[in-house]
């Protein structure tokens, strides 16, 4: 079982020496090891049993030279990185040649993002490189945003989770990338693409349309509990529909009279949409944990953090 604790030092030593850790941040809980070590970047893909076809995000402290990372920095992406960095923004650019096949998948592009939580940096710096970070959980279940969810999920697998507290964000970073100059939005994030639009103009949004993406991470199964999850715009009608034992995941107070309703999560109790987007993973394992039949996750207007949450339930819900 893992250490979990928050000895910064003790997570560089480990990492120095080829091990993997897990890691806070302000969106979820990463799974780090030395970017510049194929043999401790190895042991990312085999604990969360990734595709390797699935590439990895490098993750710098501020300060630290792209060059040796990025061979290209598009002007649009200089904005963001001015505007967003360090948070929750990954730009996925030109690589630089010395980039390891491993972190890109063979891919002539790379994922960068500069994280904020304050642990995170303080540990790059100790580090003095570069750690690739995936999300801390098993590839496709629901992404941690506390130590306990990453030791419940992989503590066997690893020695040390390193514990920065409940994630403030709680949602993956927003990724953009720039296929022939054109800023795409890859996945919705912690940024709403309105911010981004804000800084940059109209995004083009990238739309899947096979099981093979061209952003290899938006698989359209992903972030699933084990329980059936099902993302309903009536969520009365829907309880009325289900069978057996249902769980509900609302964003805001409300009533069920149905006996079927078990368990209810309420993400904000004053529709705080940031707040629903912080507490949505954990409400996930929560529900995944009570042995239910059904969930029952009632769909957010359609705007702003609004459209990260739903993509999310979108996934969660794809069988
Ligand atoms: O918030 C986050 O970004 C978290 C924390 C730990 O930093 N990390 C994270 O990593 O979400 P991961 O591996 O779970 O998701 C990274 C996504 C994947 O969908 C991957 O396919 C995509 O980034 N990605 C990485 N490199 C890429 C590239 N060169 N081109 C397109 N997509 C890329
Ligand atoms: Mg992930």
């Amino acid at each position: 079982m893992s250490v979990v604790g928050t000895d910064i030092y003790e997570a560089v030593r480990l990492i120095r020496e080829g091990d993997v850790v897990a890691i806070p941040t302000e969106t979820v809980y990463g799974l780090a090891a030395d970017a510049e070590n194929e043999k401790a970047i190895e042991r990312v893909f085999a604990i969360k049993g990734r595709p390797r076809k699935n590439p990895l995000i490098v993750h710098l402290a501020e300060g630290m030279p792209l060059s040796n990372w990025v061979s290209e920095i598009p002007d649009k992406a200089e904005l963001l990185m001015k505007a967003f960095w360090p948070g929750p923004l990954t730009l996925v650019l030109p690589r630089a040649q010395a980039v390891s096949s491993m972190i890109t998948s063979g891919r002539d592009t790379v994922a960068i993002r500069i994280p904020a939580h304050r642990m995170t940096r303080e540990l790059l710096r100790a580090f003095g490189g570069a750690l690739v970070a995936p999300s801390a959980n098993p590839s496709n279940y629901i992404s941690p945003t506390t130590a306990e969810h990453v030791s419940a999920q992989l503590g066997k697998q690893i020695p040390y989770v390193l514990d920065g507290g409940p994630c403030m964000k709680g949602l993956e970073s927003t990724i953009i990338a720039f296929p022939d100059g054109i800023p795409t939005l890859l996945r919705y994030g912690s940024i709403s693409k309105e911010e981004i639009e804000a800084v940059i103009g109209p995004l083009a949004t990238y739309t899947q349309s096979s099981d093979i993406p061209a952003a290899p991470g938006m698989m359209k199964k992903h972030y699933s509990p084990r329980t059936p999850l099902l993302l309903v715009d009536d969520i009365v009608d829907a309880i009325e529909n289900a069978q057996g034992a249902i769980g509900i995941l609302c964003h805001s107070p409300k009533e069920f009279a149905d006996s079927k309703v078990l368990f209810k999560e309420t993400l904000s109790r004053i529709g705080d949409i940031q707040e629903a987007a912080k507490e949505l993973y954990s409400a996930m394992h929560r529900l995944d944990r009570r042995g239910l039949d059904v969930i029952l996750a009632e769909r957010f207007p359609d705007e702003g953090l609004g459209k990260a949450i739903n993509d999310r339930l979108e996934r969660a819900a794809h069988d």
